[in-house]
């Protein structure tokens, strides 16, 4: 609803710019009127432009708050299960328990994957980064679920969502098992959504009797929920983007993997524990400071583009944190030098002064290496996370009437526009 309007004045025309408020934060001025200026808007880095409008997710950066549907993500990380979550990032609000009976059934009987898709796989090295054969692996979904489905039918595009959700934790642990050489594990209806993951990753033909640990599928069921969804992120952005050329879902959700994969976004998890590497003891974080304050490196798990208070996903993962080494008695020299670190780091000006605190990566990372999740798979679990709300974004975009994304740019090269001969060039 346009409330009011900004103007802007551009070679003595005035335009009028609606104002549009929305439930919370920011109004936004829309500046389609642009389009008849002869100007474009220049904004690297999108820091100022809100490309869509949504209703799944609200992060207000000063207050430290991250709202789904409404909710404040520590009474969901505390509260609730992630597949509730996801179901919530979906449909709208929480399930209640026959719809989450429901959801959670249409969930289990879509945790296998087709026996060719093992094929793919062995076209990997053993030594191939399981990011990478994610990327692979979701993208070749497509191609089994190609002919059958019409982005234009709302069935089509829920089956999509309920089987990227139930597939994404068998893929992710058969990355896994791959990389070990170990045989894949087919899912467990039995467990939970967390449990079954544990288990396919854990357990072994010789050893099916796993045992799920309440304290450890607890801290990777919040995992899972605390990175379901981010707004508009720049790997959600990445789905969106694609999806909005009406590509097969699959390949979108493999596109968001790929952005995902960066250390500025999801692979920060992994950066973390290779700085924690690199400093290698306690007594060699000044140094490593001062390399931060010179610009040389940065302190993975730190800072945010959003949150310039404290991310309220980092709080909680505190205190799961806490809560896994207290049940886990673990002594690791790694986990007291990152717990060095973050102390120092709190306290000290240069990372005061811009705002920089732990992030949501900071501590997952700790934890997962707790329970024995090795550093390639940290940003694959965040992937299998981040797919419910990857998917709700397509799902949203795809409920309402939108546009094919296509930015304009700033162009700044040459201005030659004669054909010049080989023999003639310089
Ligand atoms: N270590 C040291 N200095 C930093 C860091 C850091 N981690 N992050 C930002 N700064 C400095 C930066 O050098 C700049 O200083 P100055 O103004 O003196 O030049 C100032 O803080 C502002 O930084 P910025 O680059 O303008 O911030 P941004 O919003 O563009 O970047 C970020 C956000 C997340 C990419 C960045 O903070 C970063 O690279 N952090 C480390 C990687 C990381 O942990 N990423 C995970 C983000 S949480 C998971 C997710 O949601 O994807």
């Amino acid at each position: 609803m346009a409330d009011t309007n900004a103007k802007l004045t551009v070679n003595g025309k005035e335009y009028e710019l609606p104002i549009i408020e929305g439930t919370l934060g920011r109004p936004v001025i829309d500046i389609a009127a642009l389009q008849e200026s002869g100007f474009w808007s220049y904004d690297p880095g999108f820091k100022v432009t809100a490309p869509v409008e949504s209703k799944i997710t609200y992060i207000d950066g000063g207050k430290g708050e991250l709202l789904h549907r409404g909710y404040p993500i520590d009474q969901l990380a505390n509260n609730a299960e992630y597949l509730e979550v996801a179901y919530a990032l979906i449909h709208g609000d929480l399930p209640n328990s026959e719809q989450k009976a429901d959801f959670f059934k249409k969930i289990r009987e879509h945790t296998g994957v087709h026996d060719q898709l093992r094929k793919f796989f062995e076209g990997f090295r053993r030594d191939a980064h399981p990011m990478a054969i994610m990327v692979g692996v979701v993208g070749a979904l497509s191609a089994f679920y190609h002919e059958h489905l019409d982005v234009s039918n709302e069935d089509h595009r829920e089956i999509t969502a309920i089987r990227l959700i139930a597939k994404m934790p068998t893929l992710a642990a058969m990355s896994y098992k791959y990389s070990r050489g170990e045989p894949f594990m087919y899912p467990r209806n039995d467990f939970n959504y967390a449990e079954n993951f544990l288990y396919m990753m854990f357990a072994t033909p010789a050893d099916v009797d796993y045992e799920p640990n309440d304290v450890i599928t607890r801290a990777m069921d919040k995992i899972f929920t605390l990175h379901a969804d981010h707004e508009q992120n720049a790997s959600t952005s990445t789905v969106r983007l694609a999806g909005s050329t009406g590509a097969n879902p699959y390949a979108c959700i493999a596109a968001g993997i790929a952005a995902l994969w960066g250390p500025s976004h999801g692979g920060a998890n992994e950066a973390v524990l290779e700085m924690l590497d690199e400093i290698g003891t306690v007594e060699n974080v000044p140094e490593f400071m001062e390399k931060v304050k010179s610009r040389e490196v940065k302190l993975m798990g730190f800072g945010h583009r959003v949150y310039k208070n404290f991310d309220p996903r980092a709080q909680v993962m505190k205190e799961t944190c806490d809560e896994v080494l207290g049940a886990l008695g673990i002594n690791d020299p790694k986990l007291e030098l990152a717990m060095a670190l973050e102390k120092i780091a709190l306290e000290d000006p240069f990372f005061v002064e811009r705002n920089l605190y732990p992030n949501v990566d900071f501590y997952s990372g700790i934890i997962l290496k707790a329970i024995g999740i090795p550093t390639s798979m940290f940003t694959v679990i965040f992937s299998l996370a981040r797919t419910s709300g990857w998917i709700s974004h397509w799902l949203e975009m795809h409920s309402t009437p939108f546009k094919i994304g296509r930015p304009r740019q700033l162009y700044t090269g040459e201005t030659r526009r004669d054909f010049v001969k080989v023999e003639d060039r310089k």
